[in-house]
């Protein structure tokens, strides 16, 4: 579905991303993990136009997106719910996901996603008046992952969704991940320093180091690799 090939990004003279291959297919769940610095987020920001390659080519779907804008990229379907999950804390909950919506045209579709985030997420139905900002952070992170619902996307990216909260809601937010992907059949780029928990839901895994892919492969066989097992899985 997105075919990233020998991708080359630079901040100024420093490159970011030293000619990366992804791959990411129909239907599944990919994950792209590192450590902190490795370009992880450089790699959403690029597929979602905010920043712009020097060389290489992404293609949706065929077709070459990496000179689009970022509202167009938006609008093929690419929505990337972003790091530090980047609400609006003093608006409600209920301003936040319609700001998400922006992009759609029709009314009722709009309507039909807020439903449909409501029906994922019943503690932000309860809470849509209040402010985003009086949320846990666990509520926090699903607002983030329902305002990206509500730009109906077709391949929707995770920069570190796990990041400062506390296991069991990451298990919470990642089972709801997997729930997205097999009942809605959305197509996933998860990006994440939580190797343990990405392996486990995704199929297909990317490691970045310092703006190279060092291993990839089956999610499965990187979490028994040893290399993975002693660096990133801390066993
Ligand atoms: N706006 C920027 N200007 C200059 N350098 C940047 C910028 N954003 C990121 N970098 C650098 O690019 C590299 C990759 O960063 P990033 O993609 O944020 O990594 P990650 O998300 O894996 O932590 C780092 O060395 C970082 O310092
Ligand atoms: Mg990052």
């Amino acid at each position: 579905m997105l075919s990233i090939k020998n991708l080359e990004v630079y901040y100024g003279y420093v490159c970011a991303l030293k000619g990366i291959s992804v791959e990411v297919e129909e239907g599944k769940i990919t994950c792209l993990l590192g450590s902190n610095g490795a370009g992880k987020s450089t790699t959403l920001q690029t597929i979602s136009g905010l920043v712009k390659s020097r060389s290489g080519s992404i293609k949706f779907r065929e077709k070459e997106i990496s000179r689009e804008d970022s509202s167009r990229i938006v609008s093929l379907g690419i929505v990337q719910c972003p790091e530090g999950r980047q609400l609006f804390p003093a608006m409600s909950v209920q301003e936040n996901l319609m700001a998400g919506a922006y992009k759609v045209r029709s009314k009722s579709e709009t309507l039909e996603n807020r439903s449909m985030v409501y029906q994922l997420f019943p503690i932000l139905a309860e809470r849509r008046r209040q402010a985003a900002g009086t949320l846990s952070g666990g509520e926090q992170q699903m607002l983030a992952i329902g305002r990206a619902l509500m730009a109906s996307p077709l391949l929707l990216m995770l920069d570190e969704p796990s990041l400062g909260l506390a296991p069991k809601i990451v298990e919470q937010i990642f089972d709801l991940l997997v729930r997205l992907n097999s009942e809605k059949n959305l197509t996933i780029l998860l990006v994440e320093q939580n190797a343990n928990a990405a392996l486990k839901i995704s199929s297909t895994a990317y490691i970045l180091e310092t703006g190279s892919i060092g291993l990839q492969g089956p999610s499965a066989e990187l979490a028994s690799n040893d290399l993975v097992r002693a660096k990133y899985l801390g066993a």
